[in-house]
């Protein structure tokens, strides 16, 4: 006779919360510690007016910042000036939009702005998120000393699943532990990179850097991410001041040829129309959304020309001809590069254009202006 005892029940992550990447808004970014429950609520409607709730954003997550201190009975406390209501209420406000709501906290001692973190209160901050109505947590890395990262992530799962509510749980530990070898049944998604700076590939002396040099740090790593278990080479700067349209542009195709979370960071509530037109391009978004769930890969290298490829659900193929030169410059992609036989015929279409370009054999190329790229879905007749 077997009896199996398991006394552990409750060690699992909560399952299929993100079969595709996360799609919603994070604080950061653009507003830093200067969050409140108005510039919440705002956000959340405009998430909704501005149409990028039908283009499938979601979350509307608050970073930093948002918590002060623990009472005499170490429950934590949103800061009573800039959440007057509480979190609940908060909570209840996104909720009532048909969006989600999410949070953020810190494995150690405190976070990275110096707020009170989870060490020791991971069960109780979880049930407190529960009776909030959190819907996705972003745990940090700040203040940890000596922890173990796997064994402290793993607590913090533990405690939400006890805790009864579905969360979304992410990882933000900057790839320090290497989460893509451990932390595929502890989150849903794992920061891979240091911090995105608002540029093409500037730097700091702490690793965060712009987003074409976060995008080759994550570029080895494809294999790691899938349904429920992404990569995560940090939020979106599309629509803050540091990058031109074209970079935009070709920021968020790489994001979505990556099958990154796609989490904006930008003011919702006051954005051009080029912004909104790169946020909510659908034809876009189905890439990195892609049901297959495969992180794209680089082909090609020639110095500034790069060609990066996604395979898709359907067997056709998403491609990014990305060009880092300050020039124009002609890119061209092979069928072979793309796995397929040279002599098929394949209609290509392109997707900021939105426009189909016709049956080819062999290859496609096409003229890439400087700092941008040019995204295509190849499928096979
Ligand atoms: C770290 C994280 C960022 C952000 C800040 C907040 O740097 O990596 O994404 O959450 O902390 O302090």
């Amino acid at each position: 006779m077997s009896i199996l005892v398991s006394t552990f029940s409750f060690a699992q992550k909560f399952e299929g919360l993100a079969m595709t990447p996360p799609m919603g808004w994070n604080s950061w970014n653009k507003f830093g510690c200067d969050v409140s429950e108005k510039l919440i609520k705002e956000i959340a409607d405009a998430m909704v007016n501005s149409g990028m709730k039908d283009a499938g954003y979601q979350y509307v997550i608050i970073d930093d910042c948002w918590q002060t201190g623990r009472d005499l009975n170490g429950n934590i406390i949103p800061d009573p000036e800039r959440f007057p209501s509480g979190m609940k209420a908060v909570a209840d406000y996104v909720h009532s939009k048909g969006l989600k709501f999410g949070i953020y906290s810190d494995a150690g001692t405190k976070t990275c702005q110096q707020r009170p973190g989870a060490r020791g209160y991971e069960f109780q901050d979880a049930r407190t998120y529960a009776a909030w109505g959190v819907d996705y947590l972003k745990l940090d890395w700040c203040n940890t000393s000596t922890q173990n990262a796997q064994a402290s992530y793993m607590l913090m799962r533990d405690a939400i699943y006890k805790a009864g509510r579905p969360v979304v749980f992410s990882l933000c530990d900057w790839g320090i532990s290497k989460p893509w070898l451990w932390a595929k049944d502890v989150g849903h998604l794992w920061r891979a990179t240091d911090d995105i700076m608002d540029c093409w590939d500037c730097e700091d002396n702490r690793n965060n850097a712009g987003f074409t040099i976060l995008l080759d740090r994550v570029a080895d790593l494809y294999s790691y991410s899938g349904p429920d278990h992404w990569n995560d080479p940090d939020m979106l700067e599309v629509g803050n001041s540091g990058l031109s349209v074209s970079e935009s542009r070709a920021h968020f195709s790489l994001w979505c040829i990556l099958a990154a979370p796609l989490i904006a960071g930008n003011d919702l509530r006051n954005m051009t129309e080029e912004t909104l037109t790169i946020l909510t391009n659908k034809e876009a978004i189905d890439v990195d959304q892609d049901a297959l769930g495969k992180q794209g890969v680089k082909v090609r290298d020639d110095g500034d020309l790069e060609v990066w490829v996604k395979q898709l659900a359907d067997g056709s193929r998403a491609v990014v001809l990305f060009n880092r030169s300050k020039q124009e410059a002609t890119i061209a992609v092979s069928w072979e590069e793309l796995g397929y036989p040279a002599y098929i015929k394949a209609k290509v279409r392109d997707l900021w254009l939105h426009k189909d370009m016709g049956n080819y054999k062999k290859s496609y190329s096409a003229a890439v202006p400087p700092h941008d790229a040019v995204m295509i879905r190849v499928t096979p007749l």
